[in-house]
């Protein structure tokens, strides 16, 4: 067992837990706590772990939402904040989040909004949700076209990351919370170190595993520095300003999986300013084997139009970029649109 804690300025204090036996045990520990708990997940997730959450919890009211990133709406969460009110939910009591990010985003939300904020428990049971969303108290959903425009910071009480979860996991998923793997590689030699030593083992649920606590560690130290992203927080942003610019236009891919196109771009443009080209070679090729190749993509003045409205933008002509720079750093860039609609297609016609 691993335990990590948050506690950032202005923020309550998060504990992050890497065990087994967290719907038997640690769960129902934690709840007992409180007055009431209130249960959320998705009908993948639920169809997957609901009769075990039921038998442990007993008869606490249950609401589901549909899987997927496209119900990551406003409806969904005001169905959610809905279900809460006519359970009787009071400010004392407890919002669990059993499933991926998705579930993670809508429900941490929820539990900042309701009453104007509530304890909320996450119990991630996605790879991606584990290493990344889970932690640091990032809530959102998207509204008109822009991925997690409308949100809230909201720390979690508590993080329960099993690595049991695991075995139900789809390849695809897999592959999705390696994106976000790759990208603290990026940002951490350790973990670069980690994944270029192992990169036969990328895939191997027992190995990704023995990463999670590393990856949570990274995370939760840069989120105790910089809960609320004024600075070195936007560090995790690295390869998403063009990946979210992909994902929104394209969607065919997991958002992992855009992660990882995302740096592999984003490396091109830190080579061609100055940044170490050997280790952006490796990181490159890092990412193609954590993504098996790069897919045929949307033509690069749109990804430079959407990216535009990405909110972590200045302005509505400048766009802000986390690149990987050299082993352990990483460079904060700005291009203008036009600027960067170039560069996309200039490195689209290097992988023609
Ligand atoms: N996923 C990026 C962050 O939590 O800041």
């Amino acid at each position: 067992m691993r335990t990590f804690s948050v506690t950032a300025k202005n923020t309550q204090k998060s504990r992050i837990v890497c065990r087994g036996e967290v719907l038997s045990k640690a769960l129902p520990a934690a709840l007992r706590t409180y007055r009431q708990a209130f249960l959320f997940s998705d009908d993948l997730v639920w169809g997957l772990y609901g009769a075990r959450a039921m038998r442990a919890l007993g008869s606490v009211p249950v609401h589901t939402m549909s899987a997927g990133e496209a119900h990551k709406t406003p409806e969904t969460l005001l169905s959610l904040l809905a279900a809460m009110a006519q359970a009787g939910l009071h400010r004392g009591d407890c919002l669990v989040c059993l499933g991926g990010g998705v579930v993670g985003d809508v429900g941490g939300l929820a539990a900042a909004l309701y009453m104007r904020g509530i304890d909320c428990i996450q119990v991630p049971t996605t790879l991606l949700a584990q290493v990344d969303s889970s932690v640091g108290g990032k809530t959102a959903v998207d509204l008109c076209g822009v991925k997690n425009l409308v949100g809230a910071f909201h720390q979690p009480r508590w993080v329960f990351a099993d690595p049991a979860f695991f075995r139900t996991l789809p390849a695809r998923e897999v592959r999705c919370g390696l994106g976000e793997i790759v990208k603290h590689g990026a940002l951490s030699a350790d973990i670069f170190d980690a994944l270029e030593q192992n990169r036969d083992r990328l895939f191997d649920r027992s190995f990704l595993a023995s990463l999670v606590p590393a990856n949570i560690a990274f995370k939760a130290e840069v989120v105790r520095k910089d809960a609320e992203e004024t600075g070195l927080r936007k560090c995790l942003n690295l390869g998403h300003t063009t990946a979210h610019a992909f994902e929104l236009l394209d969607g065919a891919l997991s958002h992992g999986e855009y992660v990882l196109i995302g740096t592999w771009f984003e490396a091109e443009i830190a080579k061609a300013r100055g940044g170490d080209a050997d280790y952006l070679a490796r990181l490159q090729s890092l990412v193609l084997t954590a993504l098996g190749g790069i897919p045929a993509l949307p033509p690069a003045e749109e990804a430079a139009r959407i990216a535009c409205l990405d909110k972590k933008n200045v302005s509505r002509s400048d766009i802000v970029l986390t690149i990987p720079w050299a082993k352990g750093e990483y460079r904060l860039l700005t291009l203008d649109a036009a600027e960067y609609g170039r560069e996309l297609a200039r490195i689209g016609r290097l992988l023609c």
